[in-house]
Formats: C-alpha cells, structure tokens, sequence
C-alpha cells in the first residue's frame, strides 16, 4: 500500500512516498481504510526531531474511514462501519490500524473528510474550554491564531458558551474567518496584551487560549487579569523558554498549564463524551469546520511546508 515515511528526522523533505506491506490488526484493533487523514502540527514537531520518534517514521494519528478488518475481542465496531479517530497510528497511509477503544463511529450526515478534520483539533478545542477552563457566559478569553485549524473550532465552541472572545491572526484573509466564526474582536499580534485591555475595559482576560508559543507566551501572560490563566497548549512559532514563576506573581497570581490531549481522554467515557459532543454539533449545524486545503497523500511534504509557512486556514488534510 502507498503510505509517506521520514527515515530521518529534518524539513518536509524528509518525507517520502514509499510501498510498505498493508498492517494487520491485532487484538482490540481495527484495520481502517483511510479516506482522508488529518496533518497537525505534532507531526512537524515529531518530523523534525523536537519530539523523539523512532526511524523509519509514518507520521499520522488523526483519521476517518472504514472498517476493512477486527482484531480479536473487538466489541462495537463492524467491517464496513465509518470510524474516526485523533489516535490511530501511521496514518500517513492507505491503510492504518486502530485501537478500538481509541474510535468512534462517523455519524450520518457527516462526511469522512469533515470527521477528519475535526477529530483533534476538536477534541482539543473542547478540552479546552470544558476541562482547562470552563468558558460560561461571561467569561473573557483570549485564542491566539484564531483562523488556525483548533483556533476555527475553540472561537466557536467558546462563543457557543457565550463567553466574549478576542483572538490574533497574522492577515488579513485570516481575519475574515476569524470574525465569520464569531469572534468579537480580531487583532494583530503586535501590541497585542495592550489592546486587548483598551478593548476589556481596561481589565485583563480570564483565560488566554495559546497555541503559538515563543513569540506570544510574553504578551499572553500580560493579557491576564489577576488570577487569569495561561494555558499554552501548543508552540507553532516554537518552544516558550523556562518560566520564572516569580513572574506568575508578578502578573497577580497567575495560573500557567501545559494541557496535552491525552489526558483529557483517560477514560472510555471521557473520550465518548468528546466525540458525541464534538461530531454532535458538527452533525446538528452548529460548528462549521473548515477544511482549508486537501493535500493528495504522496504530497504530504508541501502539507507540511504549507502548515510551517503559515498559508494554511482551518484543517489541512491528506486524502487521495
Ligand atoms: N496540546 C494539545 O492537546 C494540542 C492538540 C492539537 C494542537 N495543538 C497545538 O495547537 C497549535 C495549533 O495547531 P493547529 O494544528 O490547529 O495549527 P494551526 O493553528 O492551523 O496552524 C498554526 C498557526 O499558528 C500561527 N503561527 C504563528 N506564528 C507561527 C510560526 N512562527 N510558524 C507557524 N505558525 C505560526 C499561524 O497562524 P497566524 O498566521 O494567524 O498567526 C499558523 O497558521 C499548535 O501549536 C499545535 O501543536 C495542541
């Protein structure tokens, strides 16, 4: 089967089209048939050798499709079902296996591209606003790269809370998205903690959303109000340097987490919860997902490029 793999870690080049045997599942595991897998920015992060991955390397955790083969002891699933999952593996591929535990069924009227796409970056967004923090009328917040693929999703799942919801993007294209997703107000990066206190009324914010890392973690803890939280949930621009917490003290008390999905997904429960609200609302109309460009699977390098570049909107997947 076509599948990408790095043999090394380096820039998208690293990444090649290759024909690797089609995996078998084991126990507990599903063998799905990729219609479209979703890129992240954890797989520029493993790709590049920020995070340590083992070579040969298939990139990919996130996709949707279906069920060709069930492993031994297998309950719930069936060959043929549409699945989806944010924690497969190798799914940089035709073909991917599944933990059983770790899928959900693709409801009717929801695409296999539109399940990939929000699988993740929706999970993600709704830990968020659920488990870090939990947005409710009134809360204010802040969601840095609000035309991004989970900045799209926690805009919307926040202001579907009624919290008041300032967010950053770096154009004017990015802009747009960020005001049609509901956003109240959209700003630069540049002078951003500032502005968004004219804009509070002089106040700090609650919460800051931040996914971008090295060049905002400075302004997002000047955004808090005393006792704000900064949760940074991701370093798109690069890592955030160790933190003095005297400078939590400084800004008033601060609260600074480091969230990572995993652990917002501990239990069967927890992840059926996250699926049924997330995969819901998209089935019921009321988060719009954004696939901002498809990518044919032997191209995943130019996805990457396209990600790292900062040219793409929304969700980025691999299909075809
Ligand atoms: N912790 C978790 O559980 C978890 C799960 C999923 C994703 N994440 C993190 O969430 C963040 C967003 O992920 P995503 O997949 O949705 O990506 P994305 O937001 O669609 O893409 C990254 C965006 O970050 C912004 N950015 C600012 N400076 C950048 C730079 N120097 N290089 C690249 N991008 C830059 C760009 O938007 P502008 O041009 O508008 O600035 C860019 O489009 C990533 O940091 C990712 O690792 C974390």
């Amino acid at each position: 089967m076509q599948a990408v793999q790095a043999t090394r870690a380096g820039g998208p080049e690293v990444l090649e089209a290759v024909e690797l045997d089609r995996p078998t599942p084991g126990e507990g595991e599903l063998l799905v048939e990729v219609a479209a897998t979703g890129v992240n920015f954890v797989e520029v992060y493993r790709r590049n050798g920020t995070y340590d991955v083992p070579f040969p390397h298939v990139p990919g955790t996130e996709l949707a499709g279906r069920v060709t083969a069930v492993g031994a002891g297998v309950t719930g699933f069936r060959v043929g079902d549409r699945v989806v999952t944010a924690e497969g593996r190798e799914a940089y591929a035709r073909f991917a296996v599944v933990p059983a535990e770790a899928a959900a069924h693709v409801p009717d009227g929801v695409d296999d591209p539109t399940a990939a796409a929000v699988a993740l970056q929706g999970l993600t967004a709704h830990y968020l606003v659920t488990s870090v923090h939990r947005v409710e009328a009134g809360t204010t917040l802040l969601v840095h790269a609000g035309a991004g693929g989970v900045g799209l999703l926690l805009i919307q799942l926040a202001k579907a809370r009624g919290a008041t919801v300032f967010t950053t993007v770096g154009s004017p294209a990015k802009r747009e998205l960020a005001q049609a997703a509901g956003a109240d107000a959209v700003l630069d990066y540049d002078g951003f903690a500032d502005r968004v206190r004219e804009l509070n009324g002089g106040l700090g914010l609650d919460v800051v959303f931040d996914g971008v890392g090295a060049t905002t973690w400075e302004g997002s803890l000047a955004a808090l109000r005393p006792r704000g939280l900064l949760a940074l949930f991701g370093a798109a621009s690069g890592p955030v340097p160790p933190i003095d917490p005297r400078r939590l003290m400084a800004g008033g008390s601060l609260v600074l987490t480091r969230p990572t999905m995993g652990d917002f997904l501990q239990t069967p429960d927890e992840r059926a919860w996250r699926y049924r609200e997330v995969l819901g609302a998209v089935a019921d109309g009321t988060l719009e997902v954004r696939i901002g460009a498809t990518f044919p699977l032997a191209e995943a390098a130019d996805a990457h490029r396209a990600l790292e570049g900062r040219s793409t909107t929304g969700k980025v997947l691999l299909a075809g």
